[in-house]
């Protein structure tokens, strides 16, 4: 058997366990491996595909990013080129894609993203090639399974940046507002917002409004707690508003969210008349190494990709269905994103612990 891996989008702490885990089942089981560079780059001419050995693999489990490199402007069915005057157009290279894989003799690839990768993994599927799946993302917004790997990891960097806010918010009275990613999902928020203590958490899922996070603000201020800790997702938006965009994506890329906390802040100040600050987390929350939860989740969905491709299950994805890794189709996790269901526990724990979500 000859199969070859391959990470698209964007990065997430736990890739290079899945790579290391999924590369020595393979070689355990007497099969050749290889890794497609850059997405599906590497099988594009645009990149190259290289061996995956036992020495290849060594000592990558505890690192950040994916020593095959990603790019989330790779999708073979909509590939970005630019013409000679310059403009962008999308075209489908994807029958190039599967003509270079069956010239490299790849019999089967594993393909670790998120919901845009799964997406393609399935088109591919639909044109014959044999792939299986892996769920990755930050920002655990893929259905079918409990966590994605990537997610915990980002809680876990989320959560050190409110303790640290925590300590000069309450320094200078000030109103911190921390925006963390998560696209449409407020996993993110929600996770490292509870376990942070913060006050007020906005998420996408429940729609805000000012005037009731500046009540919350002005309620605490009242009972001699004068400072405040937002954590806001960049997707979460008020009941008229739309989500925040960071200006042009660049050919080939999804829209660019971002850039709430900074109006926030500024609309909770004028408001309030309270001081605010704002602070952007980006991707430090995807950098980094996995936590131990992260490296196990990975290393578990790497043995369970290669035990997929064993069993033939193309077009599926491994999938953790506490406490077991199971295998699901691909087309009914792209059915709907998973995102968090405001009637769930954390979420109701957290507003009688007095948690605000701005919609009360
Ligand atoms: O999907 C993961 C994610 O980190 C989102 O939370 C965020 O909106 C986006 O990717 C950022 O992507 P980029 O790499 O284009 O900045």
């Amino acid at each position: 058997m000859r199969i070859a891996i391959s990470t698209g989008g964007g990065d997430a702490p736990g890739l290079n366990a899945v790579i290391r885990a999924a590369t020595l089942s393979a070689i355990g089981r007497g099969w050749t491996v290889l890794g497609i560079k850059r997405g599906y780059f590497g099988l594009l001419g645009e990149d190259e595909v290289i061996p995956l050995t036992t020495e290849t693999v060594r000592g990558i489990g505890h690192l950040g990013g994916t020593i095959l490199r990603t790019t989330n402007r790779g999708n073979p069915f909509a590939f970005p080129v630019q013409s000679a005057d310059g403009t962008w157009t999308e075209i489908d290279r994807s029958d190039e894609l599967i003509e270079n894989a069956r010239n490299l003799g790849i019999q089967a690839i594993i393909s670790i993203g998120g919901d845009g990768s799964l997406a393609i993994a399935q088109k591919l599927v639909d044109k014959g090639m044999r792939i299986v799946g892996v769920p990755k993302t930050i920002d655990n917004d893929v259905s079918g399974t409990v966590s994605t790997f990537g997610f915990d990891t980002a809680v876990q960097t989320a959560i050190e940046a409110i303790d640290k806010l925590h300590t000069t918010a309450e320094s200078h009275d000030r109103v911190m507002v921390l925006e963390v990613m998560g696209r449409d999902a407020g996993f993110i928020a929600l996770h490292s917002g509870v376990s942070g203590s913060a006050d007020v958490i906005l998420i996408p899922e429940i729609k805000w409004k000012l005037e009731h996070i500046c009540e919350a603000v002005m309620e605490r201020d009242r009972t001699g707690r004068k400072f405040a800790i937002i954590v806001v997702a960049e997707g979460a938006t008020d009941e008229d508003g739309s989500v925040s965009l960071l200006g042009e994506s660049l050919p080939g890329q999804d829209r660019r969210v971002g850039g709430i906390a900074q109006r926030l802040a500024k609309a909770i100040q004028d408001r309030t008349r309270k001081e605010c600050r704002s602070m952007v987390l980006g991707h430090l929350q995807r950098g980094g190494m996995p936590t131990g939860y992260d490296r196990l989740l990975s290393t578990r969905f790497g043995g369970a990709a290669a035990q997929a491709v064993a069993d033939g299950k193309w077009g599926h994805m491994v999938a953790l269905q506490t406490p077991h890794i199971v295998t699901v189709p691909i087309i009914e996790v792209l059915k709907a994103p998973k995102r968090v269901d405001p009637t769930h526990d954390v979420v109701q724990t957290a507003r009688r612990m007095g948690i605000s979500f701005g919609d009360r």
